[in-house]
């Protein structure tokens, strides 16, 4: 059974992890034809309290081209009636009898299950504060078994900002999902992984380490995951965000050190931490990740919606 939301990234089983994976690779198809009306006359409502570029957009394209209908509201902060003092609470119920499944991103970590809890319709958690992005690690998985050809025995770096970063939260909750993951955590001091995952990994008896040069590493990974330090975090504290950024930046110096068959990936928007030198690199995989999130979330609307 399916479940009602997509609230972390926990809550997947390999079954249905596979089950997803299958379903986008038939979106491909769909989208080659052109698309499908199999979600016709349903209404998916996309609320963005924090902005966005691929998340909103490849899930307002996904409902389009399944057939269904889109209402939306971006930075809803100061766009919608939460500007009036409208809870989280209280949107949802009145956007739930608007729409058959609501798309949700939301600056504090646990929003969307605060939004699950009072829903009649299903809710998808688009990014949660400094949380989980559960979608963006499905997209990041899909990736890793389209470009490496295998999601076990990954050996992967994750680079950048890890104490704020909710994709590399997520994807360390599925890479722990198939056998024999091994995680390099390469991050300044200052953002360095948090303990509740690192627990997780030592619990389900992961191969982790920390370690501080990215170039030594490099060679050892099939994946090299790239990260934004994210400004909008730090708040006040710019000195932090200052020494944490510029630390590790991916370039030509890196991709020499990495085999030919390995990829670099990054979740975007990036600013300076990959070098656009690298982009016409054939294992510069990032753009091709991002379009991958469009059938990844076409295959999520379809397991909800369709009848
Ligand atoms: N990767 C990602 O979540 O990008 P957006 O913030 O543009 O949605």
């Amino acid at each position: 059974m399916h479940p009602k939301h997509f609230i972390e990234a926990q809550q997947f089983d390999v079954d249905l992890l596979n089950s997803i994976f299958k379903t986008a690779r038939e979106m491909e198809q769909v989208v080659q034809h052109y698309g499908s009306n199999i979600l016709g006359r349903r209404v998916m409502a996309t609320l963005f309290y924090e902005p966005s570029t691929r998340t909103r957009l490849s899930f307002e394209s996904a409902m389009i081209r399944l057939g269904g209908s889109v209402v939306t509201t971006e930075n809803a902060q100061e766009f919608s009636s939460a500007s009036k003092g409208e809870t989280l609470e209280d949107t949802v119920r009145v956007v739930a009898g608007y729409s058959d499944v609501i798309v949700l991103r939301h600056y504090e970590s646990g929003a969307s299950q605060r939004a699950a809890d009072v829903s009649e319709v299903p809710i998808i958690n688009a990014g949660d504060g400094a949380g989980q992005h559960p979608t963006q690690s499905l997209l990041d998985m899909y990736t890793i078994n389209r470009e490496i050809g295998r999601l076990e025995s990954i050996s992967i770096a994750l680079v950048g900002d890890l104490s704020h970063g909710r994709t590399v939260r997520s994807l360390c909750y599925l890479l722990a999902k198939y056998p024999n993951p091994k995680i390099y955590f390469v991050a300044p001091e200052s953002v360095r992984m948090k303990s509740d995952i690192k627990e997780y990994l030592t619990r389900n008896e992961i191969e982790f380490s920390e370690v501080d040069d990215l170039h030594q590493i490099a060679g050892e990974v099939d994946v090299l995951y790239q990260t934004r330090i994210q400004k909008e975090r730090f708040g006040e504290d710019l000195e932090q965000y200052e020494k944490a950024r510029g630390k590790y930046i991916v370039d030509e110096s890196v991709l020499k050190c990495m085999r030919d068959e390995a990829i670099v990936m990054h979740p975007l928007p990036r600013v300076d931490e990959i070098d656009p030198l690298i982009d016409s690199d054939p294992r510069a995989a990032y753009f091709r990740q991002a379009h991958n999130g469009l059938y990844v979330r076409m295959a999520l609307l379809k397991m909800l919606l369709a009848d």
